[in-house]
């Protein structure tokens, strides 16, 4: 499949999807979410991939955000589908991913941007990231799930001072947040983000995917988290994972998943 706005290479086990909008600093036009969610779904697919890496084309930028160019004459009816479709689309395919989904914010994090690193399930910075939600400098709010999100990850007080405000932090500052999990040097941002896919790689695939949903289900007000765990710890019994991975400890001799 061709891309215009983003590329996909796989390394090992690892789908590393780069969006590729430099000259606009990544901005997310409506091609760049389309084919984020057709290569995201192919990943999904492949089982050859065992984790996802997102990140951003050239130093600057991870994502700017939307597009603004694009949504500038939008009215009410255009911009609440322009956030429906979004977040299903994309954010909310990436949020329920059954494989890891990381962000490697190697810049600037924007509106979007951010909300796009916030769906994923783990966020690796550069020293060079910038995060922040500008959208209220726009006369906007965010509409790509940071107001859930952010709030979910950093709380309430943490998150309305960064919405609020529209104001950048750096990297440091994410990470005392509790917004990203690690920083690291630029250069090394994309190994970081390889070297925790690959550990998740060597781990029981669908027991991962279980774990993803059980997290998840905490977030969730539709549904009761301590019985989806419950639930998926007990399937687990029933799998080929589940016997391999206790032989092969009884055994003392390394999983092979
Ligand atoms: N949507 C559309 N285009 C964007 C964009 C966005 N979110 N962010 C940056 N761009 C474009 C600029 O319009 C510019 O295009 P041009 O060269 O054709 O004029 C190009 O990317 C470079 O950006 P520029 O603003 O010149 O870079 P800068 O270094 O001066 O500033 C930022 C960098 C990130 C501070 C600034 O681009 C910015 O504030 N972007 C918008 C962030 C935002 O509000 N995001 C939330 C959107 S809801």
């Amino acid at each position: 499949m061709a891309y215009s706005t983003i590329t996909i290479q796989y390394d090992g086990r690892a789908a590393l999807i780069t969006i590729n909008r430099e000259s606009k600093l990544n901005a997310l036009n409506g091609i760049a979410l389309r084919e984020l969610n057709l290569a995201v779904r192919a990943a999904l697919e492949d089982p050859t991939v065992r984790g996802i890496i997102i990140t951003g084309a050239g130093e600057k930028a991870f994502v700017a955000g939307a597009d603004i160019a694009e949504f500038a004459h939008f009215d009410a009816s255009e911009g609440r589908r322009l956030a429906q479709d979004g977040q299903t689309m994309v954010f909310d395919l990436i949020h329920r991913a059954h494989k890891p989904v990381v962000a490697a914010i190697n810049g600037f994090a924007l509106g979007g941007g951010l909300e796009l690193a916030l769906a994923c399930h783990i966020r690796v910075a550069s020293q060079a990231a910038r995060l922040g939600l500008p959208e209220v400098s726009l006369g906007l709010i965010p509409g790509y799930g940071g107001t859930q999100r952010l709030t979910q990850l950093v709380g309430r007080g943490r998150a309305l001072e960064l919405i609020l405000t529209g104001e950048m932090i750096g990297a440091t500052q994410a990470e005392a947040y509790g917004l990203v999990n690690h920083v690291t040097e630029p250069a090394a941002l994309l190994d970081k983000a390889k070297a925790i896919i690959a550990r998740i790689a060597s781990r029981a695939p669908d027991a991962v995917g279980a774990a993803i949903r059980a997290v998840n289900a905490s977030l969730d007000p539709q549904q009761d988290g301590f019985r989806v765990e419950i639930d998926e710890f007990g399937k687990r019994f029933g799998t080929a994972e589940f016997r391999e991975g206790v032989e092969a400890f009884l055994s003392k001799r390394p999983p092979s998943f």
